[in-house]
């Protein structure tokens, strides 16, 4: 790898994103059940879509027709639209249409949509109701991804609310791994992995 493509890896790999993605892509069975919780511009959506190949599908969540316009786009032009549900509801509500122990992972990232309004956001109250409802969806032997942010417009109340209650899930029943990025100054974003047992 050379010049502007080992730059391009380099700056890949400082992105909160492409570690969450990685470790997904190493732990999770592929054409399985998978659900992204905040879908945005449809990135993690892509990711899963291309994890759960021709056999899995994925269910995303996000409460802006914006963002479900964008992963629409998105997924059509990488040839994998027909492997995803893309449902204009919160992820509070994900219990409505994922099952008990159904799915083999379920991604979070936090905040807003880049590039949209600011205060159309992740709020404490609603991600923990999400991540709740999700422990119990997930399976045994299943995952959960989070990208948590904090910070600017983001705030504290998030960060604090979410880690807070992981700290508080069983050890019988989760591992919980939250990372940090140790030299980064200014509020980096938090990857945090839990593995139900
Ligand atoms: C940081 S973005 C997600 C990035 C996205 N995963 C991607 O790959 O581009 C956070 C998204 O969460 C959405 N959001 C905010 N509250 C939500 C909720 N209660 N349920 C689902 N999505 C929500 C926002 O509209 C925003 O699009």
């Amino acid at each position: 790898m050379e010049g502007r493509e080992a730059i391009g890896e380099i700056m890949r790999q400082s992105q909160v994103t492409y570690w969450c993605h990685e470790i997904i892509k190493s732990q999770a069975p592929k054409g399985g059940f998978y659900i992204d919780a905040t879908m945005g511009k449809g990135y993690d959506t892509l990711m899963l879509c291309r994890l759960a190949d021709k056999s899995g599908r994925v269910l995303a969540f996000d409460i802006q027709e914006k963002a479900l316009l964008l992963t629409d786009r998105l997924l059509t032009e990488h040839n994998v639209r027909s492997r995803a549900e893309l449902i204009l509801d919160g992820h509070q509500h994900m219990n409505q249409y994922a099952g008990t122990e159904s799915a083999d992972v379920i991604c979070f990232n936090f905040g807003y949509l880049p590039g949209g309004d600011h205060k159309i956001a992740t709020s404490p109250a609603s991600s923990i109701e999400a991540i709740r409802q999700g422990l119990d969806i997930l399976k045994q032997g299943g995952m959960m991804s989070l990208c948590v942010y904090s910070g600017g417009d983001t705030g504290f109340e998030e960060k604090d609310a979410v880690l807070g209650v992981l700290k508080k899930l069983p050890p019988q029943e989760y591992t919980v791994i939250v990372n940090e990025y140790y030299n980064r100054q200014n509020c980096p974003p938090v990857p945090v992995f839990i593995f139900k047992k």
